[in-house]
């Protein structure tokens, strides 16, 4: 069973056992004591299955149960042990005779069972992990005052009933009354934890938790200094590019019209090229997109300065205003830019590009020549309005390619969320992930690859002398179609793809030392992913939460140049979180105890799906002062963002406006 099933399971087992003590309660106030008895044995045993998923759970990873082993299973603990010494032994008797009394100790025990369990599982959704000392004593008081209120309301009943020998009219009346209060109770006792844990987030603010600042630094460096080379090196040529912000009504191929933000009315905007050692030179202006714009190079690991994060390296450009971005195009491969103002919505209504540096021998990495000819497609894929767009082209691309001609496609993904591809007709390689080439990556066919969000694969090939298609996400009719020369005519029949199975990355290709030695890290961090009540720019939400916490409340992680930085990413929402890091690559060690065996795999996203514990390191070789973040940039948006921070260095942009996705 995988963990994500697991979480889920023990989510549905936690509910029914809510279900079952607030049956069991509200059956003993109606006396209907048989029913009573049969909901206690039940909820006992829910109880019990409980143990049995967060043991199971556990061997998952601490993080996915902290908080049910420390407060809510021990609560439940002892509430629903009370509730069988006192209410147990009562019902039993009592469960021949419909109808009779029972002491208000019964109905108070098996009422407070019935909060601790739900009050459980609100802790469980609302703080998560790690569990606080605040959250642990708020649930413990707001269940005892739940108990505490119920037991007087019990009390109060029955003295009414004492004073009034009543019909059996009044007694239902009042028995109707007393289920009313219970229940509200109940609901007044839930409302109540669910309010004090979204108040919770700002307890923490108050009491500190916000972005740890490097405390004294003898040679404080702004991040405002750290910028690129101003000129290329030796052989090498600058790249200019004017690249202006604005609303547009973009044409896709097809015909259709969207309303689009753009870089120079284009989506996407216009595709950067570079020879390594080239300066690339863009001055970015913007010319009426009201919430800002600025150049975040995804992947490529700029100076700090040029790294185009908005109250962190520089300041949002703003309409009327420019940017000039400069940095030397050394790391050779397929990236892409986007906007990181308002990312979202901005990415999504158009403000990205490509960015590929070739080679500077020309020779493309991971295929031999002799002499033949190439065939190299940058394709984006973006989802505009539901319609998947490759390239600037909707529907299917139809280039051709002579047979022998060695292909690479250089796919990226530009969505929030993963695309499924398949390569149809055609042996292949994955020569690179995230721009870096993979080391003596084998040929392989009819498998499927999951291309995360912000990811990239160049896959290569030879032509054959039949057609090739790359289908996205199992739809024949998007994608690309290769068609050898002299195959014009027909329209060649696409194999189904839908049941390839996953390529796995993580044994593919060959394996090689590290630059370093990830055993030997010098710090090491953990980020918990889930949903928490917490603050999210001043805000309290129901936010994608680090450790608890939202955006910009999350602590830095802090680490000195020249360190090894190990961290682990673990997934216990039922979401899949795209992590990206800026200015480094990392290294993937391992995802859920799979160690990675194949190729070296350096990236700059990698997939954390729900229940999944990654783990991966980077060398911080690149000072300054780095967004760290889900790209899901809807996600990022709802607080999933913090930074890792040199020792040192400084930022004099961060404002109110701090480091918005
Ligand atoms: Cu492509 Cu901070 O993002
Ligand atoms: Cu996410």
């Amino acid at each position: 069973m995988t963990t994500a099933q697991l979480i889920l399971l023990d989510h549905a087992v936690a509910l029914l056992g809510v279900v079952s003590w607030f049956g069991a309660g509200i059956a003993a106030v109606l006396r209907r004591h048989q029913l009573g008895f049969g909901l206690l044995v039940a909820a006992v045993l829910v109880t019990l299955a409980r143990v049995a998923t967060v043991s199971v759970l556990a061997g998952r990873g601490w993080w996915f149960v902290a908080e049910k082993v420390l407060l809510g299973l021990p609560l439940l603990g002892v509430a629903g042990v009370a509730a069988v010494l006192i209410a147990g032994p009562r019902l039993w008797v009592a469960r021949t005779a419909a109808g009779e009394d029972l002491p208000a100790s019964c109905v108070v025990s098996l009422f407070t069972a019935a909060y601790a369990a739900l009050a459980g599982l609100l802790v469980t959704f609302l703080a998560g992990y790690p569990l606080t000392w605040s959250t642990a004593l708020i649930t413990v008081s707001l269940v005892s005052a739940g108990s505490a209120l119920t037991a007087r309301v019990v009390a109060r009943e029955t003295q009414d009933e004492g004073s009034r020998v009543g019909t059996d009219r009044h007694a239902a009346f009042t028995r109707r009354r007393f289920v009313n209060a219970a229940v509200g109770a109940g609901v007044v006792g839930a409302g109540g934890t669910g309010v004090a844990l979204l108040l919770r987030p700002i307890g923490s603010a108050v009491t500190g938790g916000g972005p740890a600042h490097s405390s004294s630094s003898h040679h404080a460096m702004s991040v405002a200094d750290l910028r690129g080379f101003a000129s290329p090196s030796a052989g090498g040529v600058r790249r200019r590019y004017v690249l202006t912000a604005k609303n547009a009504t973009a044409r896709l191929a097809s015909g259709r019209e969207i309303d689009a933000w753009t870089y120079n009315g284009q989506v996407p905007g216009p595709a950067i090229t570079a020879t390594e050692g080239d300066l690339i030179e863009v001055t970015l202006r913007n010319s009426d997109i009201e919430d800002g714009v600025t150049l975040h190079w995804h992947g490529y690991d700029v100076p700090c300065g040029e790294d185009g994060v908005p109250g962190l390296t520089q300041r949002p450009v703003t309409p009327g205003e420019e940017f000039v971005y400069r940095f030397r195009a050394d790391q050779v491969g397929t990236y892409w830019y986007h906007t990181h103002e308002a990312s979202d919505p901005g990415v999504r209504k158009g403000l990205y590009g490509t960015l590929v540096v070739t080679p500077r021998d020309g020779q493309p990495a991971g295929v031999g020549s002799g002499g033949r000819q190439q065939l190299d497609l940058t394709l984006p894929v973006h989802t505009f309005a539901g319609t998947v767009v490759v390239g600037d082209q909707d529907g299917r691309t139809a280039p051709t390619a002579a047979p022998g001609t060695e292909v690479r496609l250089r796919l990226i993904n530009t969505d929030s969320d993963p695309h499924r591809l398949a390569l149809a007709g055609t042996r292949f390689r994955v020569a690179a992930v995230d721009g870096r080439d993979l080391n003596h990556p084998e040929q392989v066919r009819d498998v499927s690859l999951r291309l995360p969000a912000g990811g990239r694969y160049d896959l290569m090939f030879v032509m054959p002398d039949t057609a090739v298609a790359l289908v996205l996400d199992n739809d024949r009719d998007t994608g690309v179609l290769l068609r050898p020369d002299d195959d014009a005519e027909r329209e060649p029949r696409i194999e189904d793809t839908s049941d390839w199975p996953e390529l796995d990355l993580l044994r593919y290709g060959t394996p090689a030392r590290a630059p370093f030695d990830p055993d030997t890290a010098d710090r090491d961090f953990t980020l918990v992913l889930d949903r928490a009540a917490a603050m999210v720019d001043g805000r309290p939400a129901y936010a994608q939460a680090v450790n608890g916490l939202g955006h910009p409340s999350i602590p830095d992680l802090m680490v000195a140049e020249g360190d090894v930085v190990r961290f682990r990413v673990v997934n216990r929402s039922l979401e899949t979180h795209p992590w990206h890091l800026h200015g480094h690559p990392v290294l993937i060690l391992s995802r859920d105890g799979t160690v990675s065996s194949g190729s070296p795999l350096w990236v700059d996203t990698f997939e954390v799906r729900a229940g999944e514990v990654w783990e991966v390191a980077f060398k911080a070789d690149n000072p300054g002062i780095w967004m760290n973040h889900c790209h899901n940039l809807p996600h990022a948006e709802q607080g999933m963002m913090l930074r890792v921070s040199y020792d040192g260095v400084t930022t004099p942009f961060g404002d109110a406006h701090a480091s918005h996705g």
